[in-house]
């Protein structure tokens, strides 16, 4: 495999390529780099880049010197796949690097350099920019691919085009030596890695888990699996919920995260003048509410009123819905119904949560407004709040919201539901999905 690096100052690569496992590659006739100096192509005296065309500051490297760099790369060498680099590019994964090593490794093993040369795909051509970078069309023109390798900005594209060569080379079979630490890492399947340990057995007061010594392979694994599936959650659900989960790891995932629980609130609710009030139960939000629980693997749903006549309207519908009657009916709704428990107030909730999990849950509030009440987070704060291994309430106010003797209690703030408009009266029902969704929905990427 051949690659060619075209940039502004290819020395910044020889030790890169002359170190380490690329150096054996290298040696082992592996991969052949070819380093192109820009201002090779260039008249003597002449610059390589001019001003940006336009209003502002910058200067970008003249289209011709990358026309005649990656002709004479191709020429040479044969027609090549080109990278290029730039913060504007896709982000560069796993995914990405593993695409691009089916691309540069011939399917036969077996073959020798020499007909690799001749595969198209076995040359790789890593185009760096440098100042404000590259003139639009040449990348239209040229690019197979224009990668970044993270959302900051750096001078030059010649770190990012070692970051990828770092990722690829280790896919390419015979540069790492052992095939095993490459099959298991983070980022191959959904979960990142589990922790490793080497001796001493005590260092600096920490000790290796018991469990990893035990010598019991089977406990091991399961004990890695939990390690790295909590780690993942706690510290990037962000990218779990995008990524494809078997049935198997879904539940993983739903053990190694503390359970959840929704409470709607028609009393204690906020009125005109501040004070504390009531609001009517309306069936929609009882069933709906609790079909969105179910479906985001709420352990209960409790709706709550301290007022007489509310808690009947409640009575009769959960009489007919907790019937064997309701059951027959609709199961699915029967189901969703089962886990919803009427309560009288928040401190009953509370309570019958604390009794079912031998502690009292952390809670968190939604509002449309901001309150002065508990930490703020958004809906990337969810290892924060995990992080605590304590059971999770999250409430929701009907009417003008929930009353401030509720938000005093609450210890995180959800910041409000928002999309492209001002507008601020979602209906609770649809809050409590949006919300539900946004806090534990997976939402799976398809891999192009
Ligand atoms: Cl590929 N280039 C530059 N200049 N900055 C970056 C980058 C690339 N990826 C992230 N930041």
């Amino acid at each position: 495999m051949k690659i060619t690096i075209i940039s502004v100052f290819p020395e910044l690569h020889e030790s890169f390529i002359n170190t380490s496992l690329v150096a054996r590659a290298v040696d082992a006739g592996i991969v052949k780099f070819n380093l192109l100096k820009l201002s090779q192509f260039c008249p003597v005296k002449e610059r390589i880049d001019e001003p940006t065309c336009g209003p502002g500051p910058g200067m970008i490297i003249k289209p011709e010197l990358l026309q005649l760099a990656i002709d004479h790369a191709q020429d040479e060498h044969g027609p090549g796949f080109k990278i290029f680099f730039s913060p504007q590019g896709q982000r560069l994964d796993q995914h990405m690097l593993q695409k691009f090593a089916e691309k540069i490794t011939p399917q036969d093993t077996s073959k020798t350099l020499e007909t690799m040369a001749q595969n198209p795909d076995g040359h790789l051509i890593l185009v760096c920019a440098r100042y404000e970078g590259i003139d639009a069309r040449v990348e239209q023109e040229y690019a197979d691919a224009s990668i970044s390798i993270g959302d900051y900005v750096l001078m030059g594209g010649d770190l990012p085009a070692q970051v990828l060569l770092e990722g690829l080379l280790r896919l390419i079979p015979g540069v790492v030596g052992n095939e095993q630490s490459v099959e298991q890492e983070s980022f191959k399947g959904p979960f990142l890695d589990h922790p490793h340990y080497g001796l001493p057995v005590e260092w600096k007061g920490k000790r290796i888990p018991d469990i990893v010594r035990s010598g019991n392979h089977e406990k091991i694994n399961q004990w890695r699996q939990e390690q790295a599936c909590k780690k993942t959650l706690l510290t990037r659900f962000d990218w779990l919920r995008t990524q494809s989960l078997t049935d198997a790891q879904t539940d993983l995932c739903k053990q190694q995260i503390p359970n959840h629980y929704v409470a709607l609130l028609h009393s204690q609710i906020r009125l005109k003048d501040n004070e504390s009030g009531h609001t009517s139960i309306a069936s929609l939000d009882i069933h709906d509410g609790a079909r969105s629980c179910a479906t985001y693997g709420i352990e209960n749903y409790f709706v709550v009123s301290c007022l007489k006549d509310q808690q009947k309207i409640l009575q009769t519908f959960l009489q007919f819905w907790h019937s064997e009657e309701g059951k027959k009916y609709n199961k699915s709704r029967y189901d969703a119904v089962a886990k919803l428990i009427p309560s009288p107030n928040l401190d009953h909730v509370i309570e019958t949560i604390r009794q079912k999990e031998g502690q009292s849950p952390l809670i968190i509030s939604t509002s449309a407004k901001y309150h002065g009440h508990g930490q703020v987070i958004d809906y990337h704060s969810q290892g924060t709040v995990w992080q605590h291994n304590r059971p999770v309430l999250i409430l929701f106010g009907t009417g003008l919201g929930l009353a401030d003797e509720v938000l005093e209690q609450s210890d995180f703030l959800l910041t409000p539901v928002a999309g492209m408009s001002n507008y601020r009266h979602l209906s609770v029902r649809a809050a409590i999905a949006i919300v539900l969704d946004r806090w534990l929905g997976l939402n799976k990427k398809l891999s192009m």
